[in-house]
């Protein structure tokens, strides 16, 4: 059981699903996390720090990434957004602070340590083999076989359950090169090379930002499907109808600190943008929405 021991006397850490507008302090969209992680929680983050050079990219960040949800994270150009995500995914290592998994102190310090956990990372330029087929691209460094003999079958079968799982049902053959897809089909395959490898957190850094109307639906049903079966989403998205149609949880960085987390339904998109671009927005800490704010 955690208790807030810090010396801020502020309001205690709440167990379960809190109400961004109920804990936190008055005139603030942030909850009070204080130090330690909060119980329940897949990944908490405590103060994290992060500078290059002179340049304080990230600055004291208390979040918490629910499992089984979808946290949007939004924040301006070099808000501190890809910083943040490379941190927990172990590409940069932070100066400062801690980072918990299922309650327990990690240090992340490679992708390979990210991975071992089940964190997976889902990039927009997609690292994916063009001139390979799907199920290559799925299986690819962790192909199925005994004695150096790669067994097809088992990985077909299993490839094609993964993207049937995730509604990815549009593609013609899982033995068509990857080159041959649209950017959402590229987008289901690498969010199934993500299940497969069992992660518990999937990280998507705008994931929709070049794709289509129609693909953008796909990839929104994808987000939503991974979320559905338990798996903890991070989303980072430029595009607030996105943001608004497939998010929990909301998290705004700005200029390099954390000003703004709680349940989607406590943010609106005027606000998210005020927020945004401001750091902060009226109507914070009063535990009372105007009319039409969650509209
Ligand atoms: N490798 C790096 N070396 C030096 N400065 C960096 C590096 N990576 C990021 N920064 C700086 O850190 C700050 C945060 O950058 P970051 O890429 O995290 O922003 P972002 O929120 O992802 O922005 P965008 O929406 O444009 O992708 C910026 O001021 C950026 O210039
Ligand atoms: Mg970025």
């Amino acid at each position: 059981m955690t208790t807030d021991s810090t010396a801020t006397g502020e309001s205690p850490v709440q167990e379960g699903a809190r109400s961004a507008s109920a804990d936190r302090a008055p005139g603030s969209w942030l909850p009070d996390l204080g130090s330690e992680p909060t119980p329940g929680q897949l990944l908490s983050i405590r103060h994290v720090a992060k500078h290059f050079g002179p340049v304080v990219a990230l600055a004291d960040i208390n979040l918490d990434v629910p499992a089984g949800q979808v946290t949007a994270l939004l924040g301006d150009n070099g808000a501190g957004k890809s910083t943040l995500i490379k941190i927990i995914a172990g590409i940069h290592e932070r100066d400062g602070g801690a980072i918990y998994w299922d309650g327990k102190l990690v240090h992340i310090r490679t992708p390979h340590d990210a991975t071992q956990l089940g964190i997976a990372t889902v990039y927009q330029d997609l690292a994916l083999c063009d001139n390979l087929d799907i199920v290559a691209n799925m299986f690819l460094g962790e192909e199925l076989g005994r004695f150096g003999i790669i067994r097809e079958a088992p990985m077909e079968r299993k490839a094609k359950e993964t993207l049937t799982s995730l509604s990815v049902t549009s593609v013609r053959s899982i033995r068509q090169p990857v080159g041959s897809l649209s950017g959402g089909q590229r987008q289901g395959v690498a969010v199934a090379r993500a299940v497969m490898a069992d992660a518990r957190l999937v990280i998507m850094d705008e994931p929709t930002a070049a794709l289509g109307v129609t693909q953008t639906e796909v990839v929104i049903d994808l987000i939503r499907s991974l979320a559905a079966s338990g798996v903890a989403v991070i989303v980072i998205s430029h595009n607030l109808n996105d943001v608004f149609a497939v998010s929990d949880r909301v998290a705004i960085l700005y200029l390099g600190r954390l000003v703004a987390a709680g349940a989607a339904s406590d943010f609106d998109r005027q606000t998210s943008v005020e927020i945004m671009t401001t750091g902060t927005a009226a109507g914070a800490g009063n535990g009372t929405r105007g009319a039409g704010l969650s509209g």
